[in-house]
């Protein structure tokens, strides 16, 4: 058992701090990364770190220092160290480098990437102030785990000053295949191979990812002789995949508590007598615009489900000072307001859309309220809110349209998988879920639930952090 602490870096703290008057709460980050990452404070079992000790969390702060002004960063769990990035250090570092070019570059969208050496010089010094974090917090035997694109260049910083700490990197997006990758100039496209490679155990969610990473890694470096090993000469480096996950008897377990019973049973009275629901950021990867082309197309051919169908659709504020997400914003309010305008009537609101964060019982009533699940990115990772459906599905109800696109379909293949960029395939799969017999549903709601629940969130971190532990016998026989 190692007795060195966890220290997680990522972009984001996972909480901000919410001042209302005197009272200040916290309020948490939304995202994937932050859902899976949190759940890591319950894993008292993990073997790679000493697992009784706080997890140390390091993040860039969305409240200035004057807002953490006696604000406590500790709880039970962990303890947040902030990091400060001056706005317009962060204006070409997050919202440039990060989410006008490495995002649309990961998730298929290269007409969105914006290449500016200016991008780059930030992204080089918002390293820096994250790195003199790692600096004051690291102590011998702390195991690293930085995470994600906004952090590709910390594990090779880390490992170059502190050689015998182990370091984690989990990349939480796509990577793209080589075409797509080979798009970066090409010093820029080195120094994110190095820098990633300076982990021990690099993970993605795909074994695909894991392929489209090892072929860009040729660039810089000769692959080992085994497959998923790259030999760097003195270090070994792991490259797999860990496919993420959600803490399953969470979700199982809400379906039963009196505030998500609640929520349920106020959206079966207030709505229609079938139930579309979907919640994600706004985002041009998730299709929202594609979802609602879909739906469109099953109201124009299905007039006999007027007036009984409701399609609630949430839509979390996401990275609204990009230009790309305001355009994306605006052509959502017209879409559902053509289909509201041409398919309502005094008694019928077809969509009912609403664009705000939603609490955990609330999302979880509508989760367990709908007969449908609709999720359509045309790019995702993985998706934690379809696994985060089924879990909840504890009345084995319900049935999933998933993407293709999404990294989660490779997992729950009984699913109606949907291709997003097909408004019929979208039509005709919604047609299908409400025609589905319960015994179907059950059928395959059980096989999806079987998998979510043996290789949930712990699952994932129990063996990333295994991988971390057998790099170290197998590096002698490696090398
Ligand atoms: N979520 C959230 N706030 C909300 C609604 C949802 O934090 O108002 C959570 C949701 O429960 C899920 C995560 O955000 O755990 C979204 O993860 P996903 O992998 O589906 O997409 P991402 O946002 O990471 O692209
Ligand atoms: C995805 C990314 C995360 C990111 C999250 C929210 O889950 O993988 O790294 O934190 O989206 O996006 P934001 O830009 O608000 O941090």
């Amino acid at each position: 058992v190692n007795t060195g602490r966890l220290i997680i870096v990522a972009y984001r703290l996972p909480f901000k701090v919410v001042r209302d008057g005197d009272v200040s709460r916290l309020f948490q980050n939304s995202g994937g990364l932050v859902s899976a990452v949190l759940s890591l404070v319950k894993d008292q079992q993990n073997q790679a770190f000493d697992a009784h000790q706080k997890i140390q969390w390091i993040g860039f702060s969305e409240n200035s220092p004057d807002e953490l002004e006696g604000q406590s960063m500790e709880n039970e769990n962990f303890r947040a160290h902030p990091v400060f990035i001056p706005d317009e250090l962060n204006e070409n570092y997050y919202e440039g480098f990060c989410n006008n070019l490495i995002w649309p570059l990961c998730h298929y969208f290269p007409s969105l990437a914006r290449f500016h050496d200016a991008y780059f010089q930030a992204y080089q010094e918002a390293h820096e102030l994250f790195f003199e974090k790692v600096k004051e917090v690291i102590r011998p035997g702390d195991v690293v785990w930085v995470q994600d694109y906004q952090l590709m260049l910390l594990p090779q910083m880390i490992r170059q000053a502190f050689p015998e700490n182990k370091i984690g990197f989990f990349f939480h997006i796509p990577f793209p295949s080589f075409e797509i990758f080979r798009l970066l100039p090409v010093t820029w496209r080195k120094a994110i191979v190095n820098g990633i490679l300076g982990a021990d155990v690099v993970g993605f969610h795909t074994n695909d990812y894991v392929e489209y990473f090892l072929k860009a890694a040729r660039l810089v470096s000769e692959l080992g002789n085994k497959l998923h090993y790259i030999n760097l000469g003195n270090r070994i480096v792991k490259v797999d995949s860990f496919p993420i996950s959600i803490d399953f008897e969470k979700f199982n377990d809400a379906y039963d508590e009196p505030d998500v019973a609640a929520a349920r049973s106020d959206a079966r009275q207030s709505l229609k007598e079938k139930i579309i629901f979907s919640v994600d950021r706004l985002d041009y990867s998730k299709g929202i615009i594609h979802r609602l082309h879909g739906y469109q197309r099953f109201l124009e051919q299905n007039s006999d489900w007027h007036e009984k169908v409701s399609f609630v659709m949430v839509v979390v504020p996401s990275r609204d000072t990009i230009e790309q997400y305001q355009q994306m914003k605006s052509d959502i309010d017209q879409t559902v307001g053509k289909i509201n305008a041409d398919f309502g009537t005094m008694s019928w609101q077809p969509i009912i859309y609403q664009y705000r964060s939603m609490p955990y019982h609330e999302m979880v009533g509508m989760y367990t309220a709908s007969d449908v699940a609709l999720i359509t990115p045309v790019r995702d990772g993985m998706n934690l809110v379809c696994k985060e459906y089924v879990a909840s599905r504890k009345d084995g109800r319900g049935v999933l349209i998933l993407s293709e696109m999404a990294g989660a379909a490779a997992e729950l293949g009984e699913a109606l998988i949907i291709n997003p960029l097909d408004r019929q395939d979208i039509a005709d799969a919604i047609k299908t879920a409400f025609e589905m017999p319960e015994e179907e549903q059950y059928k395959r709601m059980e096989a999806m639930r079987e998998r979510i629940r043996d290789y949930d969130v712990f699952a994932w971190t129990t063996d990333f952090f295994t991988q971390m532990t057998m790099l170290e016998l197998e590096h002698d026989r490696l090398r």
